[in-house]
């Protein structure tokens, strides 16, 4: 016979361990990686300060641009941007993972859009030219890089001059980057700060690469 006092210990030993196993994953995450596939009911979650709209306030994307998104995930943002930059502009979205990329295809092509190029490639190495695109946007993402300064190095080349970069962090995200450590890496990069918006602990950062002083 089940007993109420069974019925207790069953429910602790079962919130026992999935409190383990929640420490675990955290402890694991710590190092900077890749979130992986098997996790992304996670990143389906609605967010309420980081949102869709005020992404798209903080960062502008006009009809026509060419804008890159990295590390795009499952595309919490991608339609909203695609959508944005219509009928003309195209949005590259690079992520590292085979199995983010071809869920992202999935979902692009259920929902109708037709301007998105979902790529597979890391941050670090992007596969574009110097000058490719008018803005980018990551978010969730650059924690997770294990060369943050490089990313953004290769973020600023690809960039045009004047070309914006929104940058989105939130806890509790276990790769959290500050938005003080943030900008100073971008600085450092040649990136010259612009705004941020929303609190402390989920906020989207805008930063810039300077107008050619030759004015191309
Ligand atoms: C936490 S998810 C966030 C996904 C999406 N940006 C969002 O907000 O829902 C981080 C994504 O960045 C990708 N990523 C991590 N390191 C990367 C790198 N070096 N280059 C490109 N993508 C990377 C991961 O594969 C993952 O899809």
């Amino acid at each position: 016979m089940v007993t109420r006092r069974t019925i207790r210990s069953l429910a602790l030993a079962g919130g026992l361990a999935g409190l383990a196993g929640v420490a675990y994953a955290l402890r694991w995450r710590q190092k900077p990686s890749p979130c992986p596939y098997s996790q992304r009911v996670w990143i389906d979650l609605p967010r309420p300060v980081i949102s869709r709209s005020r992404l798209c306030e903080v960062l502008e994307p006009q009809p026509g641009e060419r804008i890159l998104e990295l590390g795009p995930g499952t595309g919490y943002y991608t339609g909203t941007v695609a959508r944005a930059v219509a009928p003309n502009g195209t949005v590259h979205a690079v992520d590292v993972q085979r199995s983010m990329v071809a869920d992202l295809r999935t979902r692009l092509r259920d929902r109708g859009h037709d301007n998105v190029a979902p790529v597979c490639g890391d941050g670090r190495e992007l596969p574009y030219p110097d000058d490719s695109f008018d803005a980018a946007y990551l978010v969730l993402v650059l924690g997770e890089i294990p060369a943050q300064e490089r990313a953004l190095a290769e973020l600023e080349r690809v960039l045009k001059p004047g070309g914006r970069l929104v940058v989105g962090e939130s806890l509790p995200d276990p790769h959290f980057v500050t938005c003080e450590t943030l900008r100073d890496r971008a600085e450092r990069q040649g990136f010259r700060f612009e705004t941020d918006v929303g609190t402390r602990g989920s906020y989207f950062t805008r930063v810039a690469v300077p107008p050619s002083a030759t004015g191309d």
